[in-house]
């Protein structure tokens, strides 16, 4: 496959901003798509601060960081991703809804585009049953926020061919990522860990055996993670992690995986996390001590 030179992103959310920094960061194309012009509003100040902390920080050139702003293209419009090498989705988390897209992302894209999903969770094979190019078809799921974290996690849908995977593997590593790679079940490698410990902390909280600060204080702490289990899911979203619980619950038929009840309520009353300004913490309240955003 040749060298790809225009990236396609669908999703200006917390995901799909980031991975479209990463790419204009990395010298290619970049045209990020949103149904809502507002989130795209949103996105452009969100990567155009991040680069200049980028270059400030000296990660990165003033040149590499000015560039990066010229290649990134918006719209919200589907069709200005025909000329893109590769498309990454990063659209809301319903099979649905991402079903819908790539059936008619199959019609725009150029018939050697790669389709790649971030899905969390989302089987890939049937993703990739929605098109007519199931071997063009993967997951490349970034992990947040994609300009910081180290992994991506490629994952191979049952049809996915091997020219596939090896063009996604270099660009991820082009994005100076370290990748590893999965089978198409429920959750792949790192959810499939991660988002039943989240859930057990939602537990935690729900039957009264700690507070959420001495729930996260003991994660952080006690299993050196940066972060404690409930502010991460207030980063990661909490609708994000219901869905996930959802699909690993339906996908792998244990009980185990079943959501917690609290996590179902906050998702229920919009406590989504960070993003809404509320989820396990309230992020509206100024005086609150939390870890910084990664
Ligand atoms: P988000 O809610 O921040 O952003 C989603 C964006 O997609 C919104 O701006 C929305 O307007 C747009 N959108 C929704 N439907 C659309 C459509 N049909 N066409 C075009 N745009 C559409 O969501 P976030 O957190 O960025 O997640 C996106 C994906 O990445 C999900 O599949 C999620 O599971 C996955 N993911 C999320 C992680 C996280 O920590 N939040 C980590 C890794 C993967």
């Amino acid at each position: 496959m040749a060298e790809m030179k225009c990236v396609g992103v669908i999703g200006a959310g917390q995901m799909g901003s980031g991975i479209a920094q990463l790419a204009a960061t990395s010298g290619l194309e970049v045209w990020l798509m949103d149904a809502d012009r507002d989130a795209l509003s949103r996105a452009t100040a969100a990567i155009s601060s991040s680069v200049k902390r980028f270059v400030s920080k000296g990660l990165i050139s003033k040149e590499v960081g000015d560039d990066a702003m010229h290649r990134l293209r918006l719209t919200s419009n589907l069709e200005d991703l025909c000329s893109a090498d590769i498309i990454v989705e990063a659209i809301v988390e319903s099979e649905d809804i991402k079903k819908k897209l790539f059936k008619d992302l199959d019609g725009i894209a150029k018939s050697s585009a790669i389709l790649a999903s971030n899905t969390s969770s989302i089987s890939i094979t049937r993703l990739a049953s929605a098109t007519k190019r199931p071997s063009q078809v993967i997951g490349m799921h970034f992990m947040n926020p994609p300009p910081i974290m180290k992994l991506v996690e490629i994952i191979r849908g049952a049809d996915t061919s091997e020219e596939t995977f090896i063009a996604t593997k270099a660009l991820a590593e082009r994005f100076g990522k370290t990748t590893v790679c999965s089978q198409d079940y429920a959750g792949f490698v790192v959810n499939r860990i991660l988002m039943p410990m989240i859930n057990e902390a939602f537990h935690t909280l729900y039957t009264g055996v700690a507070t959420k600060e001495d729930i996260d204080s003991g994660m952080k702490h006690g299993t050196n993670h940066p972060m404690g289990p409930l502010e991460l899911a207030d980063l990661i979203g909490l609708d994000v992690c219901l869905s996930v619980m959802k699909v690993l619950h339906e996908g792998l038929g244990d009980s185990k995986y079943a959501p917690c009840p609290l996590l179902v309520q906050y998702v229920d009353a919009g406590r989504f996390g960070r993003k809404r300004g509320v989820g396990v913490y309230d992020y509206r309240k100024a005086t609150q001590k939390l870890s910084p955003r990664l």
